[in-house]
């Protein structure tokens, strides 16, 4: 969550305010916390090396359409952040791919637009709506041989994936749905031996509005007003970061980078 919704080349409009459902964002995440970098975001976008054309106008026309039809759009992965996903699964040469929480699908055009056509990227999500956005896009980019998309509660697909023969690795896993889930999403696959030796996780939103270190006490000195439901749902993400530090079959680094990613992976023998 926390995304920074913009269309890329037009000057001014790209740069959108970002919001929240709760409506509570501004007053959550002051900027003067310099937490809300929206123009420093853009400025990175201007400078990164673009997608692939077809890719970037089909990520731009879906944040337009995203934005006009869901009023949680700011769920989709900044420009950027796609961006990084894409270049990751190039750098890995990852060929299977399982992602929790397509919602409209910019992460999910971003990462499979890097695929080769023999590999594959499962997505999961649960409500019918985005999903049906995703589709479109999908087969507007001709990405249907490699997208497989589930529809139904996200633990409910990955029982179903584990139970699959032969059981399937993913060398990238990116978790981005409900932050309650996180600990079952993440226990369940490498419990199921779900990633591969030389996979990695990629769990979205780990400093939630930037709430998180405040919830475990980092900054008790600069308290920012936040919403129930901003404290609770950064209570989800501090509790799953200090999980994944005491599990010792993992290692894993927390970065501050968009609304904070957490790159896991396993820990070698
Ligand atoms: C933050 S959004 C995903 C954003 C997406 N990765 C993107 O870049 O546009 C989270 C999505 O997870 C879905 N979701 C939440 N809880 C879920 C669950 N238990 N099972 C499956 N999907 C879930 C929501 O419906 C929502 O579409």
């Amino acid at each position: 969550m926390d995304k920074l919704l913009r269309s890329p080349r037009i000057s001014k409009p790209l740069i959108l305010k970002r919001f929240h459902s709760t409506n509570l964002l501004e007053n959550s995440v002051s900027n003067s916390d310099n937490r809300l970098r929206l123009h420093e975001e853009k400025y990175t976008a201007d400078m990164s090396t673009s997608l692939p054309p077809t890719v970037k106008a089909a990520l731009n026309d879906l944040a337009q359409e995203t934005l006009s039809q869901f009023g949680n759009a700011h769920m989709m992965v900044p420009e950027t952040q796609g961006s990084l996903l894409h270049q990751l699964v190039k750098l890995f040469g990852a060929q299977r791919i399982l992602e929790i929480g397509t919602f409209t699908g910019s992460s999910t055009l971003a990462m499979a637009s890097a695929l080769k056509p023999s590999d594959k990227l499962v997505t999961l999500e649960r409500d019918p709506k985005p999903q049906e956005v995703a589709k479109r896009y999908i087969h507007q980019l001709n990405l249907e041989d490699r997208v497989d998309m589930r529809l139904g509660k996200a633990m409910e697909s990955l029982i179903a994936i584990a139970k699959e023969e032969p059981r399937p690795q993913y060398d990238m896993v990116f978790i981005d749905a409900d932050k309650k889930g996180y600990i079952p999403y993440y226990d369940f696959i490498i419990d199921n031996d779900l990633l591969s030796d030389r996979g990695l996780i990629i769990a979205d939103n780990v400093l939630f509005f930037g709430q998180v270190h405040r919830i475990a006490g980092y900054e008790d000195d600069n308290p920012v007003e936040a919403s129930k439901n901003v404290r609770k749902i950064a209570k989800y993400a501090h509790d799953f970061n200090k999980h994944v530090l005491q599990d010792s079959r993992v290692q894993v680094v927390v970065l501050p980078l968009f609304d904070g990613v957490s790159i896991i992976s396993k820990t070698k023998v």
